[in-house]
């Protein structure tokens, strides 16, 4: 149901918890920290917008472009735009759409392509003309692509012709749903004749609750699932995040991440253009490009992943990487053994990490300049708890079944002091619409969900994500629920472990996985490995690697079984994989490709070749793992 809204009906106050019931705002703005105070003006920033009916991005980018159409929008492999002449761009392609498509307002358009100036036109352009942009992955092709072109019910899929190899393939299955594909390119686009400005009657019906965009999951376990972003939540995000960061119209914000996710959406673009400031361009991350494209630009802030970070730390010195303007790094997952070597080498003054999903509620933030906060993603205060203690809670996982252990009256268990467990927020069961969904998936919208926690009756949402609080309040992140494994009895978690593993000077990087044994309990450790620059099998240390392992990890964390491999396997938005590795195992039978396999035999002091014979000795028992 689509209430309208209009400032002169309601009053502020109404209207401020007609908006936070709608968008549960309160909740997203009061998890902020260091700086991300719930405040009644962000409140009437969205009533004001909504009642001038100018609730898109596109119409704050407009507006930027009115006051100052001559400053620098766009940087993109060296070509620039100011705002004006992108807003002029985004006019010729919005027409385009329009006069040859027949796009419409309110429907869904499904885009698919890389990094590039005419991807962002694309993404404004179908903003401004009332579309709702359905940003797919440019990395799927067969089935996972027509999946998601299917689920979002598009008439058209709007491609990069680059793509072209991941989507002729599908061609013929897209025909069947009725989907054209449309191919562009930078000489396409800059042949379109100028446009005539998009009419504000267009986008008349749009309001706060409207849908905006949808925003697809890696589907690292499955087909991916779309995450609906409603206009308001799109909006508020970007004008947050813009406050929070301080960022003015002399920023330069670089990112290299993908414009298809959540990530460079919401805590980069969007938020440039509240601010007025320049968007920095890459088109995709290579530790080649990175300084060099970081340092030309004058970027005064990057964004991470923690990936990111550890591929720049492992890769050779490049001239330009302290030789730069960046005085923050903006983003999440940075590492504890990362963090502070990433800002010395670096010579970036402040690590701004942030925890949050697309499709998750609640953010934490830590804007670190020093050691007390440096690895953690938030800090929870005394203030903290009494405001919000009762709205997010850590609760006991059992590692096996990953359900949520529960004592013997049927309730769930708080963690204690630096105890992991799932973080859960608290529902209201009133204001579910709410509640970030799955798009036409009602099923796994509902799988985030539980209720009878800690009374009969209330709800809470799963993070999915595994966390531990210090006795300072500090916050870390532990594992992503399903990483953690259990062996001996004993909890291991894999970041942990990949932690103190990725500190080895011979190791690159790597990638800790539990896996099956045939006659053991739990999982076995096992790591995947990256020698780095320059090591080879012969002059890699096994020997050491066991010591090294046994000095810093309790016993039962030391990996078993070692997979060297040359490369790590990463979703396009870097996360890494470890699916086909959990599966495989060291299962002669299962294991595919040419990594080669080492083990540390009970009372070996080093890692030696894993072979068949070693699995038949372990299946038959005459070899027990200790
Ligand atoms: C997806 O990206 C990865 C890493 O960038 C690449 O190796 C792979 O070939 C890509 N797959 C497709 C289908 O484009
Ligand atoms: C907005 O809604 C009104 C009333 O339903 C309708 O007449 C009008 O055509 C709509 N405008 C657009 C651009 O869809
Ligand atoms: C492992 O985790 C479970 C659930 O959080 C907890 O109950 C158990 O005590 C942990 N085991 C150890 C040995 O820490």
């Amino acid at each position: 149901m689509a209430l309208p809204i209009t400032a002169g009906v309601l009053s502020t106050a109404a209207l401020a918890l007609y908006l936070n019931a709608k968008h549960h705002l309160i909740h997203d703005l009061r998890h902020g920290r260091g700086g991300l105070a719930p405040s009644p003006s962000h409140v009437s920033y969205l009533a004001a917008r909504a009642a001038s009916k100018r609730v898109l991005t596109f119409h704050v980018l407009e507006e930027q472009a009115a006051r100052r159409p001559e400053h620098l929008f766009l940087l993109f492999e060296g070509r620039e735009w100011s705002y004006g002449a992108f807003v002029d761009a985004v006019a010729r392609v919005a027409n385009w759409l329009v006069d040859e498509l027949g796009v419409e307002a309110g429907e869904v358009v499904a885009l698919d392509g890389g990094n590039s100036a005419e991807y962002l036109m694309l993404w404004m352009a179908l903003d401004a003309v009332g579309a709702c942009v359905s940003f797919v992955n440019w990395n799927l092709t067969g089935e996972g692509l027509v999946h998601c072109v299917k689920l979002c019910g598009s008439r058209y899929l709007i491609t990069d012709s680059d793509v072209r190899h991941n989507v002729e393939p599908c061609r013929a299955q897209l025909d069947d749903l009725g989907v054209a594909i449309v191919y562009y390119d930078a000489s396409f686009f800059a042949a379109l004749p100028a446009g005539a400005p998009i009419p504000p009657s267009r986008t008349e019906n749009i309001t706060l609750e409207s849908m905006r965009g949808l925003i697809y999951t890696s589907g690292t376990t499955g087909l991916p699932k779309a995450v609906v972003m409603s206009t308001g939540r799109d909006l508020l995000v970007g004008h947050m995040t813009a406050q929070y960061l301080g960022l003015t119209p002399s920023d330069r914000f670089y990112t290299c991440m993908p414009l298809y996710h959540g990530a460079a959406h919401g805590l980069c673009v969007t938020p440039s253009i509240h601010a007025g400031c320049t968007i920095v361009l890459g088109r995709k991350f290579s530790h080649r490009t990175f300084w060099p494209e970081v340092a030309a630009s004058r970027a005064t802030i990057i964004q991470y992943v923690g990936e990111l970070c550890r591929y720049l730390l492992n890769g050779p010195s490049n001239p330009h990487e302290r030789a730069h303007c960046v005085k923050v790094a903006w983003g999440n997952g940075m590492r504890p053994d990362v963090w502070e070597p990433f800002r010395q080498r670096f010579n970036i003054p402040v690590i701004n990490e942030l925890y949050a999903a697309t499709d998750g509620l609640g953010a934490t933030f830590t804007r670190n300049h020093g050691p007390f906060t440096a690895h953690t993603i938030g800090l929870r205060g005394k203030l903290w708890h009494w405001r919000h203690g009762d709205e997010e809670v850590r609760v006991k996982m059992d590692v096996d079944t990953e359900e949520i252990m529960r004592d013997e009256n049927g309730f769930a268990i708080r963690c204690g002091v630096n105890e992991p467990g799932q973080v859960l927020h608290r529902l209201d069961p009133e204001l579910l619409a709410s509640v970030p969904g799955y798009y036409e998936n009602e099923e796994a919208t509902l799988k985030r969900r539980i209720s009878d926690v800690f009374e009969e009756g209330d709800l809470w949402f799963k993070s999915g994500d595994m966390m531990r609080v210090d006795s300072h309040g500090r916050v870390y992140f532990v594992d992503r629920l399903g990483d953690t494994f259990r062996w001996k009895s004993e909890n291991v978690s894999t970041n942990e472990v990949a932690d103190m593993l990725g500190k080895f000077p011979q190791i690159a990087e790597t990638n800790v996985y539990g896996i099956a044994v045939p006659g053991y309990d739990g999982r076995a450790g096992a790591a995947s490995i990256v020698m780095a620059d320059g090591v080879t099998e012969s002059t890699f240390d096994f020997q050491a690697l066991a010591e090294y392992a046994r000095s810093v990890l309790p016993g039962y964390a030391v990996p078993l079984f070692l997979r060297v491999t040359p490369a790590l396997e990463y979703t396009g938005t870097l996360k890494i994989q470890k699916g086909r590795l959990k599966r495989e195992g060291v299962d002669p039978d299962l294991v595919t490709g040419e990594d080669r396999f080492y083990w540390l035999p009970p009372g070996s002091g080093r890692y030696l070749p894993f072979e068949r014979k070693d699995w038949e000795a372990i299946k038959d028992k005459t070899v027990r793992l200790t």
